[in-house]
Order: C-alpha cells, then sequence, then structure tokens
C-alpha cells in the first residue's frame, strides 16, 4: 500500500512538471549582505537629482506588485516618461529588460533610470559624490567591499543583488503545480482556457513570459495615438514595429494598469485586449472570468528580504 501511495504521488508530481508553467523556485542564490545594501539604495532618494524619486517611486514593491500605479511613470520634477513601469519582481529571470528588451541584463538595465533624465536624472560622478559624503554609507560599503570610497559600480552591483532576491514563489498556482495545494474547479478551468485558446503560446515559462519578443496587434493592427519605444525604435527595421517583450503575468492581479502605454484599466480589459489582438478572437464575458481567476492564482508570496532589517 506505501508503495502504491509513493507510485502515485511521484506520478501526480511528474504530471505537473510536464506544464508549460513551471514554478518559481523556494530556494535562490544571492548574497544577502549585499543585497540589503541594494535594499537601502533601492529605497532612497538620494540617487535622483532633486532628492524625490527612488526605484521605489515607480516600482512599488509593498502596494503594487513591484510596479506603477501611474499610466506612465513621473520622476524628478514631475517629469512625465513614456511609458508604462513593469514590475521589478521576478525580472531576474526575464531573459532581456525593458519593454523593448534594450538591456541584456539587470547590470545593464540598472544605470538606465538613474541616467535618465526623466526618471532620476543623474550621473556616475554625482551618485558617487552624494554616497561618498555620507559616513554611514561609506560605512556600509566598505564592510561589504572593502574598498574606502565608493564607486558607481559597486552601487549597481548591490542594486542587482537586491533584484536577484526579488522572486515571488508560492503562489496558490505554483503550490497547485508542486502537487501542495488544491486550486477550485474554477480556477482550473481558467488555466485550460488559457492554454486552449494560446495564451499559454506567448505566457509560458517560469515567468509566464519574459522569455520572448513578440509584435503586438497580430490579428489587428493595435493603433494608439502615441508612439512608444518598441523593437523597431531601436532596430530601425519596420519588422520590428510595436514589437514588445511579453511581460510576466506572475502577480499580474496587483500591477494594473496594464500594457506598454497602460491603457487597460483592469484584467478584464487586458484579457480582452490579448484575445483580440494576439489570437484573433472574442472572448465572452465568462470566458474572460474565468482567465481572470486563473491569473489571480499567480499573486506569490513577497520576498524574505522585505521583511528583513536594512
Ligand atoms: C521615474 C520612474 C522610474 C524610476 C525612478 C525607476 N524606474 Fe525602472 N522602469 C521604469 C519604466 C517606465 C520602465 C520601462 C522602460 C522601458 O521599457 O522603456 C522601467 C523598467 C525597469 C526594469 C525592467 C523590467 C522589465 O521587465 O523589463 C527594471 C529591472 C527596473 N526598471 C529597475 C529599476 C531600478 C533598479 C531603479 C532604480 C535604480 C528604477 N528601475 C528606477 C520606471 C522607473
Ligand atoms: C502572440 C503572443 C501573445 C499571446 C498569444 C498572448 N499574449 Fe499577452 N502579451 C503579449 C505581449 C507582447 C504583451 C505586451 C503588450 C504591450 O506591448 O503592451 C502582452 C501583455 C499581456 C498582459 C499585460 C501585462 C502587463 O504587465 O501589462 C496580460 C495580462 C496578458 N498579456 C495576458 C494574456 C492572455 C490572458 C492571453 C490569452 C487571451 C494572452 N495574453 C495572449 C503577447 C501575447
Amino acid at each position: 500500500m506505501k508503495y502504491i501511495l509513493f507510485i502515485f504521488l511521484t506520478l501526480s508530481n511528474i504530471v505537473h512538471a510536464t506544464e508549460p508553467i513551471s514554478p518559481i523556485p523556494c530556494k535562490i542564490e544571492y548574497d544577502r549582505q549585499k543585497a540589503l545594501l541594494g535594499y537601502r539604495l533601492f529605497v532612497d532618494t538620494t540617487l535622483s537629482s532633486d532628492k524625490t524619486t527612488s526605484c521605489l517611486s515607480c516600482h512599488d514593491i509593498f502596494q503594487t506588485g513591484g510596479a506603477d500605479k501611474n499610466v506612465v511613470s513621473i520622476g524628478v520634477q514631475n517629469r512625465i516618461g513614456n511609458i508604462q513601469s513593469p514590475t521589478v519582481l521576478n525580472a531576474c529571470y526575464n531573459f532581456k529588460q525593458f519593454w523593448n528588451g534594450r538591456a541584456r541584463t539587470l547590470y545593464e538595465q540598472a544605470s538606465g533610470p538613474i541616467h535618465n533624465p526623466v526618471e532620476m536624472d543623474m550621473n556616475t560622478s554625482k551618485v558617487e559624490k552624494r554616497l561618498n559624503a555620507s559616513d554611514e554609507y561609506r560605512k556600509l560599503f566598505h564592510n561589504v567591499y572593502k574598498s574606502n570610497s565608493i564607486k558607481f559600480s559597486q552601487v549597481i552591483d548591490a542594486i542587482v543583488e537586491f533584484e536577484k532576491a526579488l522572486t515571488t514563489p508560492n503562489s496558490r498556482f505554483d503550490k497547485y503545480l508542486n502537487g501542495e495545494d488544491v486550486l477550485t474547479k474554477d480556477e482550473i478551468a481558467g488555466y485550460n482556457l488559457f492554454k486552449q485558446i494560446g495564451c499559454i503560446t506567448c505566457h509560458n515559462g517560469v515567468n509566464i513570459g519574459g522569455n520572448a519578443m513578440q509584435k503586438f496587434g497580430l490579428f489587428e493592427e493595435y493603433k494608439n495615438a502615441h508612439t512608444y519605444p518598441d523593437l523597431y525604435s531601436i532596430t530601425n527595421d519596420p519588422v520590428y514595429k510595436n514589437v514588445f517583450k511579453v511581460p510576466t503575468l506572475r502577480n499580474i492581479a496587483q500591477t494594473a494598469p496594464y500594457l506598454h502605454d497602460g491603457s487597460a484599466k483592469t484584467l478584464k480589459d487586458v484579457v480582452q485586449q490579448m484575445a483580440r489582438y494576439q489570437l484573433g478572437t472574442k472572448l465572452s464575458d465568462k470566458e474572460i472570468d474565468s482567465i481572470v481567476l486563473f491569473l489571480k492564482t499567480l499573486d506569490g508570496q513577497l520576498p524574505d528580504i522585505l521583511s528583513q532589517e536594512q
């Protein structure tokens, strides 16, 4: 009997292992001391020219799933950005960073907002000067990097280490994949529909996205009065017009508004738009509700590091 139960349990896990979405690992590797320093920098407005804006201003990891509740982000001097801020949670699983994938790694990405004139509007030497003026930061950096003066590359290194810690395991859906928790019949029906109609072709893998570039508007041209930095804007090849990174759907219930232009206010809106533009179909209200139920099971656990003393 024991053996039969063992075989059954093993098999049930194998079934989940064949799913096109994989759970976020519960154990992750990062340097804790560096990451705690990175956490401090992430929430510190000292890194912006007028000391009003930190990474947290546009990537609220406590309230809005690591994204921004504004349609487009607002940076220093209330300067208005040109695109919706994506989440930093689980960004370490993305194959590239930014909507148009222009940064290959988190290291490449992180100096972007610090230098961007409408975001934090600083430069390498200003950041070094400000931080070196603080006895406390000099001490903290010395403890981690053993050097007497703070270098910009160390600032980026610490922030990236913090970002590596920003994963959200143990969503109800991941527990279901691991055979630990049972979803309701309706939630499973929503997941099955998500697979059947083809959402899964683009939104799959550990981040349920974040692993491919795709045209937005495959079946119908997506028109917007404004132009946004798509892949075309960096390649100048018209084939890449309206091509963006497929975003992660992890914690998606918390990150409204949606899409690169922030035009979809609710999950219902965005699911209908995806069906229309990416799959060339119209879903009934019941079908949309069903997929939304599934999407709500993707809320994960807040990263451990956020409950640590900085
Ligand atoms: C003023 C708002 C603002 C600030 C401040 C800001 N960001 Fe962002 N962040 C954005 C926007 C907007 C994007 C998307 C830009 C694009 O794709 O062209 C973005 C993109 C990102 C991404 C890529 C995520 C993805 O899925 O592609 C990461 C990672 C990130 N930011 C981390 C940071 C860090 C670290 C800081 C602080 C050093 C920071 N951000 C400061 C608004 C902001
Ligand atoms: C052909 C690829 C493709 C298919 C199929 C697809 N998506 Fe998307 N999805 C994308 C891309 C690309 C974006 C980013 C669109 C943009 O530029 O704003 C996106 C964005 C989203 C977003 C918004 C994420 C955010 O943070 O703003 C949600 C939610 C979403 N998709 C859900 C779905 C659902 C549900 C389906 C099935 C009905 C689906 N997608 C089908 C490629 C796809």
